[in-house]
């Protein structure tokens, strides 16, 4: 058995609360994701061994970039299902099947999946123990969930042009951590992944961690100035300004700005 099309209209995205909401230049955060974490996704993806004839499910898959990679992986004889709140920004591909899907309260088919993916999303849900629980009892006996997260706890610059710049980088950070975490976000959620999924009775638990560095031009930095306009009414109500959140995309660019990004967990177990 498979997913079924959702009877959830539009609406969903508005319920859900979703701290991005929906937006016309979300394709352009989908680009940006795509390129600054795919690499890593995708080669943790590629050891395990996912082939020709695997049913895969890319859970809050985005802009689809790595539903597109499983599909050209599974091919011909395997599927991919790619699901999200918002699938319009999935372009179609052979073997790929595109559903709207809310990972909160929709049902998922059990012991169906080969291979779970799921990255960037459940650090949203407020539910996201109960989804981990729901994605393990997707996977066929044997079967692996990939979870990709970011612990955002540590994530300093480390270059700046003066003392000044390097405060106003620290402040903006720590208003879009407040911001999100009002929002009901797990910014540490990454560090917990593996802890949760042995609770969820998977085995061979693997958690790597990837840190980027991040200087002008890095797709994580275009991100973070992306996010500036994009999250600007909730900047604001954190505590930043239009003057300083503009002083932020000039630091961003300029080439004296030198940090780490927040740790990158790609985390994988398996269904016993
Ligand atoms: C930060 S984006 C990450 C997209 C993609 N996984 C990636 O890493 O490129 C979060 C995605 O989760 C989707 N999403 C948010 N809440 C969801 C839910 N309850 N069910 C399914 N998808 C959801 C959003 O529509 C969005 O596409």
């Amino acid at each position: 058995m498979d997913l079924t099309i959702g009877s959830r209209d539009d609406l969903s995205i508005v319920e859900s609360g979703y701290v991005f909401g929906r937006s016309w230049d979300q394709a352009r955060q989908h680009r940006l994701l795509g390129e600054a974490y795919d690499q890593v996704t995708c080669a943790r993806l590629a050891s395990t061994g996912v082939s020709d004839g695997w049913r895969c499910l890319e859970a809050g898959a985005g802009g689809g970039s790595v539903a597109h990679w499983l599909a050209k992986q599974v091919a011909p004889s395997g599927s991919v299902t790619a699901t999200d709140l918002d699938p319009g920004w999935v372009p179609p591909h052979p073997g790929l099947r595109v559903l709207r899907h809310d990972l909160a309260l929709d049902p998922l088919p059990e012991r169906a999946y080969d291979l779970i993916h799921v990255r960037l999303v459940l650090r949203h849900l407020p539910q996201r123990r109960a989804v981990l629980d729901k994605l393990a009892a997707a996977l066929k006996p044997g079967g692996i969930l990939q979870i990709d997260e970011f612990d955002q706890s540590h994530g300093p610059a480390l270059l700046a042009p003066d003392q000044a710049a390097l405060a106003l980088y620290r402040d903006f950070v720590e208003a879009k951590e407040r911001m999100f975490a009002d929002a009901g976000v797990a910014g540490d959620w990454g560090r917990r992944v593996a802890a949760e999924m042995v609770d969820a009775g998977l085995t061979d638990v693997d958690p790597e961690p990837a840190i980027f560095p991040w200087q002008a031009g890095s797709p994580g930095v275009e991100l973070l100035i992306f996010l500036t306009r994009r999250l600007r009414d909730g900047l604001v109500a954190a505590g930043m300004t239009d003057e300083r959140l503009a002083g932020v995309r000039d630091l961003l660019r300029s080439p004296g700005f030198r940090a780490t990004s927040g740790v990158f967990y790609t985390v994988q177990g398996r269904r016993p």
